[in-house]
């Protein structure tokens, strides 16, 4: 597949058009699923009402491409406030006066007429927010990154199942439990990827020491081993912090599971059914993530550790697009884009795995690393800073790769997502790492 840098004006509108349609299929399916005293109801005081995410993710299309990209006048400016996350903290958004459903779709089909206008007309010059069709690759990634939050809001969701989808394949190789990463520079983010995010910019070399990093993320059998270790009781795992949010929120297992006479069971998209162990662990906040590793005898990768593992071909030294290479992720390659309900088992997408052998580093879970979100040297905020910069500091922590709900088009070896280390309501797994011996690492 042509990358969006080599495609012609033409081409470059007719693939726009494409994710555009695309994306809103997904939105059109994740908000048809249930009635509309569902999609206004919060499912969670952490979530917002379904019908919220549907009119936020038309306003953001309006602000960006109907107003600044197409200098337009506005469909609908009276709605501006209500559908601003800094303005409108999640918890209040349910007692707003949003958009019902109809009005709310009727609202997206006008917002979206007219950027098909606009995308017929536009000229893709060098102004940075449309060279290389940037503002419409954005917008994609805001409706796709919504999209998983509706579906997680649908796991939250109480009742009989409503969303369907293929169980994911099953295994087709045995995968190592860890692999080598030899010491040396690779370059990490990207100068040049013409829709990557503000903070996944710029591209610059990072220097790491040999270091060893498991081959899959944790599965839910080792997981359970930490369980039935006592793993959940003992402070001595724990982080400070992680051990007084372990002791607040009674956190004894993943959320989702319930015991299952000596076994386990978890609940997805409303159906329950024993843990299956050869799957990587889901819903696991970076507390318990950190507390695992530290049980096992390891640490979480750093997220340049997780970027190397992901993207360093150790024949060029050049850093690629994707462990597999630079082209577009199949269905081969990772379990992406909602073409199953939840993880695949271990060994399931050899076509996707790292030349050193890592697997599955691209979809089934976000996996948590130990860094916090920071911006690299030499960030710039583009377009705006409310997107990364606002949320820099020591208060989130850096999750990668992608799970089952996040589409090819948010998902990328540089792609960055954070969050708070308490939450698990995200499809969030993680992989462990650990410091080369020197007898490993041949020095
Ligand atoms: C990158 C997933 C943390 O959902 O809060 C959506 C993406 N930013 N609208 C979020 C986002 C603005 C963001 N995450
Ligand atoms: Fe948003």
């Amino acid at each position: 597949m042509t990358t969006i840098h080599e495609l012609g004006a033409e081409q470059l509108r007719t693939r726009i058009a494409a994710e555009l349609e695309r994306t809103r299929a997904r939105t059109a399916g994740l908000t048809a699923a249930v009635d509309d005293a569902d999609l206004m109801r919060q499912h969670s005081p952490i979530m917002s009402p379904l019908v919220w995410d549907l009119a936020h993710v038309g306003n953001q299309e309006e602000l960006w491409l109907v107003r600044d990209v197409g200098g337009r006048e506005p469909v609908r400016r009276d709605i501006d406030d209500l559908y601003d996350a800094f303005k409108q903290p999640r918890r209040d958004r349910p007692a707003l006066p949003l958009l019902p459903p109809a009005e709310a779709r009727a609202y997206l089909a006008t917002v979206r007429d007219k950027v098909h206008d606009l995308l017929d007309r536009v000229p893709f010059t060098d102004r940075p927010l449309v060279a290389d069709g940037f503002a419409f690759g954005m917008i994609v990634q805001h409706e796709q990154q919504h999209d998983e939050t509706m579906l997680a809001t649908h796991q939250l969701r109480v009742g009989p199942p409503v969303l369907h989808a293929p169980d994911p394949p099953q295994p087709r190789v045995r995968v190592a439990d860890e692999v080598l990463v030899p010491a040396g520079e690779f370059t990490m983010g990207t100068s040049t990827d013409p829709w990557a995010l503000d903070n996944e910019r710029p591209a610059h070399p990072v220097r790491l020491p040999a270091y060893v990093i498991d081959a899959a993320p944790v599965t839910n059998g080792r997981y359970r081993e930490f369980i039935a270790d006592g793993g959940y009781d003992d402070p001595r795992w724990w982080s400070e912090a992680g051990w007084a949010h372990r002791t607040e929120a009674g956190l004894t297992a993943p959320m989702h599971w319930r015991r299952d006479g000596d076994g386990w069971a978890y609940q997805r998209f409303g159906r329950w059914s024993p843990v299956r162990d050869d799957e990587p662990v889901v819903h696991v906040c970076w507390y318990e993530a950190q507390a695992y590793a530290a049980w096992a005898g390891k640490r979480l990768p750093t997220e340049a550790e997780w970027e190397k593992a992901a993207r360093w071909d150790p024949a060029t030294g050049r850093s690629r697009r994707y462990p597999w290479g630079d082209g577009e992720p199949t269905a081969e390659h990772a379990n992406l884009g909602q073409r199953h309900l939840w993880p695949a088992p271990v060994g399931a997408y050899p076509a996707g795995a790292s030349p050193l052998g890592v697997h599955q580093l691209i979809g089934d879970v976000w996996e948590w690393t130990s860094s916090p979100f920071r911006g690299y040297p030499g960030f710039a905020a583009f377009p705006y800073r409310e997107y990364s910069e606002v949320f820099f500091g020591d208060d989130h922590r850096v999750l990668r790769g992608g799970s089952f709900g996040t589409d090819r088009a948010a998902c990328r070896g540089t792609f960055r997502n954070w969050d708070y280390p308490i939450r698990r309501q995200i499809f969030s797994g993680f992989r462990c790492a650990r410091d080369a011996r020197p007898d490993e690492s041949g020095r």
